[in-house]
């Protein structure tokens, strides 16, 4: 293992032939350009890349995709632009004019798309800034793209599977839906952003640019660069990467911007992976009590299509467990390739019922329904509470002090904040901040697919999915600065989550208000106890994200 970033290095490291102190900066701003021609602003050296901080996880790559000749479709530019140029056939038994989008039901393996703000009770409010308002800072916490697999993840051991079928004795044949799989191989590498992944953060970060570059003013004004956070992991680091060339340009996203890697590693805090310091964070009677739900779910969910598969099929029979890696082979596959066979083996009910297990395990893992979810959202959520009220946070959880106590690695008084990090941390940390309406309704049913609750894993955890915090200066209002919260475009109202926020039509709420609540429920939220004690907890009921008490 690589030694742990040692800081005394970092501080005298070179950039380029030169090195740079790791003091700020002083430009000399002559203009609302930005940056101002002439200046001189540099990265702080204190901020190193990959290659220096190390601690990139596993990086296998996969086979070049090729589906110019191996997709049956061709990825015309039209439509559906949240998944451009990904292709997908249509789902099982599904007649010629369905418009069911089955990449809209894949969970956290989605494409992240607009979700309309009427769905969670907000029909008339839009992401354009209120009439009368105007947008002073931006505060976003987003998710990487699309990746290949995790190494655990069920694919490679299905890819296993077929394998030791087609090497032994008789083989196996296949007919009709699954004659695809007689030459089927597996492709895929693991842990990394895959070529649409990228996409989707260099166009998130375009998107960002297009909708928010005036507040580079502040920075041109403030003589320095922004800080732009991620985590050491490589798919993390390309995700920043990627964001930054979309927002600032390329090559200009090397000189316009920090990128602040914070390490990912077992036992070391850091705000953006808190599960490395959470011991009860992957305990079956605690923080995993999602997948346990989720897996029962899933055994008997497709039954109708596992008969079917295995009729097809002979010298191999599938299980539950296979039926659930080719649902994700499908998503896999389409999003690192292009497009995936696996995908038209399944029918809608299978999507939807694929996103239902997606949506107990991240409920229950990482949402209200979790005893630890606001524990491992609260470093994050202290990070931001800070970036308001000018104080460095208190550790007391998994963010790391090193990384926030000095100007350096956490300025306070940045006009745009991006942090990016992994789907269960984005979920974390809406739970810690009790964004209730996302989970608008009664706790997950563990038995069936019902749509009680308004949670859904496809529009809150997908690939690239982004928290957006709009903070706004509104001389209509009293008081004149407000806040408001968007995700994945959908704007939340608060009124029923945050005491002392009433009903607004565009999800407004006073800013000062929203920050003394959030200082509460910081208060409230205990990290040692919910990460360390010996506790119980059981699927099926809403902990607001907290562990149960004696
Ligand atoms: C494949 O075969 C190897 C060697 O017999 C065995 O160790 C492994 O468990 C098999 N894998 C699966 C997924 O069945
Ligand atoms: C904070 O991060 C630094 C740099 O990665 C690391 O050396 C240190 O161990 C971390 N602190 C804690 C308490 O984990
Ligand atoms: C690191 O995390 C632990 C919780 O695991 C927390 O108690 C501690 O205060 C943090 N330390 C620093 C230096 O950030
Ligand atoms: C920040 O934290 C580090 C690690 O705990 C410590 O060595 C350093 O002195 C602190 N710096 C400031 C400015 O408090
Ligand atoms: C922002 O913080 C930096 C670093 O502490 C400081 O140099 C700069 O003056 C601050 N700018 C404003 C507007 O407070
Ligand atoms: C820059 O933005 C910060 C944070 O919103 C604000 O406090 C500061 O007044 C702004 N400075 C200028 C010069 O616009
Ligand atoms: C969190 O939201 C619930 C309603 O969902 C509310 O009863 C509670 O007071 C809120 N907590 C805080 C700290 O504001
Ligand atoms: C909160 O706001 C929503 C949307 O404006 C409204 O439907 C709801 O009745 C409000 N709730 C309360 C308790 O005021
Ligand atoms: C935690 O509590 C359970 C139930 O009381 C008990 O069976 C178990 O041994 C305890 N575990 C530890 C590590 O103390």
């Amino acid at each position: 293992m690589q030694s742990v970033l040692s800081l005394s290095l970092a501080l005298t490291a070179q950039v380029g032939a030169m090195t740079i102190p790791a003091e700020p900066f002083a430009g000399s701003p002559t203009s609302d350009i930005y940056p101002p021609p002439g200046s001189n602003f540099r990265q702080h050296a204190a901020l190193p890349p990959e290659s220096v901080v190390g601690f990139a996880g596993p990086t296998p790559t996969g086979v070049e995709p090729a589906a110019v000749q191996t997709a049956p479709l061709y990825p015309y530019n039209e439509g559906d632009s949240s998944s451009f140029p990904l292709v997908a056939p249509n789902a099982h038994g599904a007649g010629v004019d369905s418009t069911f989008n089955m990449k809209r039901y894949w969970g956290n393996l989605s494409p992240w798309y607009s979700v309309p703000s009427a769905h969670y009770g907000l029909p008339d409010a839009s992401p354009l800034i209120p009439e009368g308002c105007t947008i002073t800072q931006l505060h976003l916490l987003y998710r990487h793209g699309a990746r290949y697999p995790t190494s655990d993840a069920a694919p490679a051991r299905f890819a296993e599977k077929i394998a030791n079928a087609t090497k032994s004795e008789g083989g196996f044949e296949v007919s009709h839906d699954l004659k695809f799989l007689a030459d089927w191989t597996y492709k895929l590498g693991a842990e990394l952003l895959t070529p649409f992944g990228r996409s989707q953060e260099f166009l998130l970060g375009l998107e960002h640019r297009q909708l928010y570059g005036e507040l580079l003013n502040n920075f041109t004004a403030q003589g320095a660069l922004p800080v732009f956070r991620t985590e050491s992991q490589d798919r993390m680091v390309k995700t920043a990467i990627n964001f930054a060339a979309g927002f600032f340009g390329v090559p200009e996203y090397q000189d316009e911007v920090n990128i602040e890697i914070l390490v990912e590693a077992s036992h070391v805090n850091n705000s953006g992976a808190p599960y490395d310091v959470c011991p009860n964070a992957d305990e079956k009677s605690k923080g995993d009590i999602g997948s346990g739900v989720a897996n029962k779910f899933a055994k008997h969910a497709f039954d109708a299509t596992l008969a079917r598969l295995n009729s097809q099929i002979s010298g191999l029979e599938f299980d539950d467990k296979d039926i659930v890696a080719m649902l994700e082979l499908c998503s896999y596959e389409t999003v690192a390739l292009g497009y995936s066979a696996f995908c038209g083996l399944f029918s809608e009910e299978d999507f939807l019922n694929f996103e239902y297990y997606y949506d107990l395990k991240f409920y229950y893992n990482n949402g209200p329904g979790s005893p630890v979810s606001a524990a491992q959202g609260k470093g994050y959520l202290q990070e931001y509470v800070a970036r308001f009220t000018h104080e460095y946070p208190e550790p007391y959880s998994a963010l790391n002090e090193t990384y926030d106590n000095s100007s350096t690695y956490f300025p306070l008084n940045q006009s745009i904040y991006a942090d990016a990090t992994h789907e269960v941390v984005v979920l974390d940390t809406l739970t810690a901040f009790n964004l209730s309406a996302l989970f608008k309704g009664p706790p997950l049913s563990l038995k069936q697919n019902e749509r009680r609750n308004s949670f859904s894993s496809s529009r809150v955890v997908p690939f690239a999915t982004h928290f957006t915090t709009q903070v706004l200066e509104c001389p209509a209002y009293q008081p004149t600065k407000q806040i408001r919260f968007l995700v994945n475009d959908a704007v939340l109202p608060i009124n029923e989550s945050y005491p002392g926020c009433e009903a607004n039509p565009h999800g407004l709420c006073s800013f000062d208000n929203v920050v003394s609540v959030l200082l509460k429920r910081i208060e409230e939220i205990d990290f040692n106890y919910d990460c360390y004690e010996n506790y119980t907890a059981e699927a099926g009921v809403d902990y607001n994200g907290r562990a149960p008490r004696g």
